[in-house]
């Protein structure tokens, strides 16, 4: 079950970026949330960057390469090991002069002064914070007047919370007993420790921007529902949808009998294999500015 590795957080993205290098797909939409992020953020040649749980690296680096020799990236991250991978590959790329590392929760940003960088970003990060609306605060006071944030976060009350009938995508016909037990067992003892990723929409996003004082806010919902590519039993056996959740072998490990898990796998496998569900995404951007005085 999770939640008991010493950094969860960087064995997920590892495990995340393994599977991109599997399915180029997957890459194709990891690079596009990096760079709707990174667009919005309007990032100016010798720009102070500040990324929130920049995780290995995804938007600060690229948001590197854009702040051009004179600007600067704020590394910041909860997890030490991501922190620590980020450093090596700033070592690697010659980049240590430009860049600065800093373990720390969004929700508290304590080591940085107030209005002392240009360029807030955040991708997928919010969903973990339980204090959203302090977040908000915190970016806020670090900008600069007339700095941006642009923040991109799945909505994963429309992701995760699925209609009847369906499981990780796919239709449960004739195992819905047995998909009812994995559901029992969700909602029992996964579904409370996943309160900060469900207890908020873009909307919330919008209003939680508008109370921390941005002035000019900008929000576009990007929502997917489409056929789920074909995609490996293993990969989709042992890959948690986030990191605070099981994956499916260890939530059917703890929740179905053997002859049960026969039963689930000779029905999903087929369906997952030839990609015979339906995928469905929503993920919020949203981009703000706060006022010049
Ligand atoms: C899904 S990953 C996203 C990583 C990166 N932003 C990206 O776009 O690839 C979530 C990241 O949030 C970080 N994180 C989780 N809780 C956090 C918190 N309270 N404060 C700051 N970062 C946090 C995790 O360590 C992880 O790196």
């Amino acid at each position: 079950m999770p939640g008991s590795a010493a950094d969860r957080w960087s064995s997920w993205i590892d495990c995340c970026r393994q599977n991109a290098v599997a399915r180029p797909d997957l890459l194709t939409q990891l690079h596009g949330y990096r760079d709707r992020v990174l667009d919005r953020a309007q990032i100016q040649s010798g720009d102070d960057v500040l990324d929130i749980g920049c995780g290995d690296g995804l938007i600060a680096f690229g948001a590197l390469e854009r702040t051009g020799a004179e600007g600067t990236v704020i590394f910041s991250d909860i997890s030490p090991e991501l922190i620590a991978q980020c450093r090596a590959r700033a070592q690697a790329l010659g980049a240590m002069d430009r860049c600065r590392f800093l373990v720390m929760t969004a929700d508290d940003l304590h080591d940085i002064g107030a209005a002392s960088v240009d360029v807030v970003t955040t991708r997928s990060v919010l969903i973990y914070i339980d204090r959203k609306d302090r977040a908000l605060s915190e970016f806020f006071r670090v900008l600069r007047p007339g700095g941006r944030v642009s923040i991109g976060e799945p909505i994963n009350r429309f992701t995760l919370l699925e209609p009847p009938g369906r499981f990780r995508g796919y239709p449960i016909g004739p195992v819905e007993d047995i998909v009812d037990k994995l559901k029992g067992l969700w909602e029992r003892e996964l579904r409370p420790r996943l309160v900060s990723m469900l207890d908020f929409d873009e909307r919330d996003l919008v209003a939680m921007s508008d109370q921390a004082g941005f002035g000019t806010i900008h929000l576009d919902l990007q929502v997917d529902i489409r056929p789920t590519p074909k995609d490996s039993w293993d990969r989709f056996l042992r890959t948690a949808p986030n990191p605070l959740s099981p994956t499916l072998e260890a939530l059917m490990l703890a929740a179905l009998s053997g002859p049960e898990r026969e039963r689930l796998t000779t029905y999903l496998k087929p369906m997952v294999e030839s990609g015979n569900g339906i995928e469905r995404r929503a993920f919020a951007y949203l981009s703000a500015t706060k006022a010049l005085p």
